[in-house]
């Protein structure tokens, strides 16, 4: 396993090495969801290809009041892991060393990132996109790997990738449960033993309504309700939105329910697929 600090370091080391060259951004803190998409990333490889991994906790895409000093940074751990995936590169710089300190330019994607996340954490996008697109410049992959359970962040670079014309396929991969269901998370960690106990039921909620709602909209409210009944739950968002477009769910086309919940001291996100029954308008 190589790693690298610098973005001329990253360059060298990648010269010459095996095509194709897949990408993995992380900040870090990686888990069996991060194990999942670098074993998706070697797939895409092939045994021939190189599998990089960037860890970088983005100060960028925090708000203020949000835990970017207290984000975990298991260093020693997160490359243990790295090289028993057989990951070939890892990219770890130092916040000095991505962003000049007289940094200007933002990349700043305006309609899909507005609603959902967008709207309880302004500025987050235009963080997450500039940061992706620096390291899609510095490492040119030809494919880059992202989670589903980050459904709108995926659906944001997607859009910037193909409007700024990046000559990189993204991949998004099917998000990685607990066995009880709730979706992996470094932020789990952040959860207190009862609140761990609860945050199941945030999946379940999402998963009840989806499979009995007549409408997308019914689908959020029915979800809405469950969630805000977990002890100790703040929802920040619940809601149904179209799959592709992220704006109010279309007859015919594929929509998702999405929620955003504060348990303790930590934020969780999830999303999953409504079923088509689901997609229908009420009848009546
Ligand atoms: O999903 C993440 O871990 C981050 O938002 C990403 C894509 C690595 C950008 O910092």
């Amino acid at each position: 396993l190589k790693t690298s600090r610098t973005i001329g370091q990253t360059r060298r080391l990648l010269e010459g090495t095996g095509k194709p060259l897949v990408l993995v951004p992380t900040m870090g803190a990686l888990h069996e969801g991060h194990a999942a998409l670098i074993r998706r990333a070697r797939r895409e490889a092939g045994p021939s290809g190189t599998v990089a991994v960037s860890i970088f906790v983005n100060p960028a895409q925090f708000g203020p009041s949000e835990d970017f000093s207290v984000y975990p940074r298991p260093l020693a751990r997160d490359l243990a892991l790295c090289r028993s995936l057989g990951v070939d590169l890892v990219f770890v710089p130092p916040a000095a060393r991505m962003y000049a300190p007289d940094a200007s330019t933002f990349v700043e994607e305006t309609t899909l990132s507005l609603p959902l996340c967008g709207r309880s954490r302004p500025g987050h996008f235009r963080g997450v996109c500039t940061v992706v697109a620096k390291l899609l410049n510095i490492f040119r992959p030809d494919v880059a790997v992202f989670g589903e359970k980050d459904w709108q962040q995926l659906a944001v670079i997607r859009r910037m990738v193909r409007d700024l014309d990046f000559p990189v396929r993204i991949t998004g991969h099917p998000t990685h449960r607990e066995h009880d269901g709730l979706a992996t998370s470094s932020r789990n960690a952040r959860l207190s033993p009862a609140e761990r106990a609860a945050a199941p039921a945030i999946h379940a909620a999402l998963r009840k309504a989806a499979a009995s709602a007549r409408s997308p909209q019914d689908a959020a409210a029915r979800a809405r309700r469950s969630i805000a009944a977990i002890p100790g739950a703040r929802v920040d968002y619940v809601g149904a939105a179209d799959a592709a477009s992220l704006g109010p769910p279309r007859p015919g086309r594929p929509a998702r329910l999405f929620a955003a919940v504060f348990l303790g001291r930590a934020r969780l996100i999830d999303n999953i697929p409504l079923p088509r029954a689901a997609r229908r308008k009420p009848t009546r």
